[in-house]
Formats: C-alpha cells, sequence, structure tokens
C-alpha cells in the first residue's frame, strides 16, 4: 500500500479529486495518510478533515528564516513516512534536501502543457492569463516528478483542453481542471502505486494498461 502525503495551499479541488478517486477504488494500493498546507485557513483541510483525513498547518511565516521553517517542514513531512508526496495546488518551494531525500517520489500537478507556461512566476490563474493573452488554442495540465528546477522534472502525464471562444482566464482554469487536472492527477498515482512509472535518463517510462 503506497502511503501518500499531499501538500496544498488553497481550495483543495485536486485534493478532492484524489480523495474521490480513492474512495472510489479509481487509485488501488496507495492510502492518503496525511495533507500538509502552508496556509492555516486553505478550504483543503477542511476537504482533509471532511474525510477523516489528518491534516496540518507549517507556515514559513511562522519561523525566523527559511532554513529554519525548511528543517521543521521536512521533519513535518517525515512524520507521515510518506512513499509519495503529491503537490497539489501546493506554492511553497520545496526544500533541496526534500527533494534529495525523495527523489522520484514528489510529483506535481501544473496546469499547462508543460515547457509552455511553466516556470518562476507560473502558477495558478496566471498560467491561464499568459495563455489567453498568448492566443495560444489548445493548453492543458501536466503531473511531473519533482526535481531542483522549477515545473523541470520528468513528466508523467499531459492532457490536452480547447481553449474556446470568449473565455476568461477564469472559465479557462475551471475547463484545464474538469476535463486534464482532476483526470491526470488520480490517474498518476495509480500508475505510481501499480509500478507503472519508471524514470530513465530523466525521462518516464510509462507502462499503460
Ligand atoms: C491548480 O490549478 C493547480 O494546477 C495549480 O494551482 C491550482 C490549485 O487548485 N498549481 C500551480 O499553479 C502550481 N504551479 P486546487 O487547490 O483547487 O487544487
Amino acid at each position: 500500500m503506497l502511503n501518500v502525503v499531499v501538500l496544498v495551499s488553497g481550495g483543495g479541488t485536486n485534493l478532492q479529486a484524489v480523495i474521490d478517486a480513492a474512495e472510489a477504488g479509481e487509485i488501488r494500493n496507495a492510502r492518503i495518510s496525511g495533507v500538509i498546507s502552508n496556509n492555516r485557513n486553505a478550504y483543503a483541510l477542511k476537504r482533509a478533515e471532511k474525510h477523516g483525513i489528518k491534516n496540518c498547518c507549517i507556515s514559513p511565516k511562522d519561523f525566523a528564516s527559511r532554513e529554519d521553517f525548511n528543517k521543521s517542514f521536512l521533519e513535518t513531512v517525515e512524520l507521515f513516512e510518506p512513499d509519495l508526496i503529491v503537490l497539489a495546488g501546493f506554492l511553497v518551494v520545496i526544500p533541496p534536501k526534500m527533494i534529495e531525500k525523495y527523489r522520484n517520489r514528489i510529483i506535481n500537478i501544473h496546469p499547462s502543457l508543460i515547457p509552455s507556461f511553466c516556470g518562476t512566476g507560473y502558477y495558478g490563474l496566471r498560467v491561464h492569463e499568459a495563455a489567453l493573452s498568448r492566443g495560444v488554442k489548445v493548453v492543458g495540465a501536466t503531473v511531473h516528478f519533482v526535481d531542483e528546477g522549477t515545473d523541470t522534472g520528468p513528466i508523467i502525464l499531459q492532457k490536452a483542453v480547447e481553449v474556446e471562444r470568449g473565455d476568461t482566464p477564469e472559465t479557462l482554469q475551471r475547463r484545464v481542471m474538469e476535463q486534464a487536472e482532476w483526470k491526470i492527477l488520480p490517474q498518476a498515482i495509480d500508475l505510481i502505486a501499480n509500478g507503472k512509472i519508471k524514470v530513465e535518463n530523466g525521462r518516464t517510462v510509462t507502462e499503460l494498461g
């Protein structure tokens, strides 16, 4: 049984998709043992609570330095003894020590087709604003392993979504979530939990089926 910890910062709709898929048996051989937020008011924590999942908050704001936070953050994560760490809308930079310790065991959902609209400064609604302002016709989402760069780790799954006439950043964000993020994040966890993903030379090899 893969022990999964989910890190969140906001509304937690991706967390909800993972919880729902796990409860529906669509994610096999994995259980969510904890949810950690950097934001005490994140609705994601309420979602965890409702499903009886242990949860806690740890914020850089409560520490004198980023170094102190990083140390405590790693210790908090380690308490859950995770096999897999899922970043579901988590907006804090992952400390290098955590990346090293959990190499190819941390995954992130990003709301674009990487390598478009990713990297520093591209998160949340900003991604969709940038896509609309560039005038692209197809957008989407990506699940990838986390390495030392920003959105640079091996890509696990991607799903494309059409831009529609009259889209606003908000309508586009919602469609990308519904049609892509909420599907590929649970699917990636299921694949990993069932030994279907290997990383070779910085790229993933996926055995579907
Ligand atoms: C999601 O769209 C996720 O892809 C994005 O934040 C949103 C969180 O929503 N993540 C990033 O932009 C990371 N670079 P949620 O809290 O409802 O899951």
